[in-house]
């Protein structure tokens, strides 16, 4: 089966504050979004594969996030744990020209 990637554009960019994350409904699945200091943003699974925590509320700093509830901490570029033999799903994030978040998830 063939999957296609799909881009959606989740929200603005102002509708996750600087340094945290939110949760947006993506092509029918939950995605945490993160957005840094440096307006980069990236999204993951919503939950921690640890035992499911909530990404989005946890701290991130630079290119990590760490878990809320446990402190795993994973990579938010690669999903490695760093900290971890866990990873997260990733999904590439963007801003496009007119400021949304756009980001892209498969679907078969
Ligand atoms: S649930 Fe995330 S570290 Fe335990």
């Amino acid at each position: 089966m063939t999957e296609t990637v799909l881009k959606h554009r989740v929200g603005p960019l102002g509708a996750v504050p600087r340094g945290e994350g939110r949760v947006f409904e993506v092509g029918g699945q939950r995605l945490a979004v993160f957005r840094t200091h440096a307006d980069q943003v990236f999204a993951t699974q919503e939950r921690c594969p640890h035992l499911g925590g909530p990404l989005a509320d946890g701290l991130i700093d630079g290119g990590t996030v760490i878990c809320p509830l446990h402190d795993r901490t994973y990579d938010l570029r690669s999903g490695d744990g760093v900290n971890t033999e866990c990873r997260v799903q990733t999904y590439p994030a963007s801003v496009d020209a007119e400021g949304a978040i756009v980001v892209e998830v498969g679907q078969d």
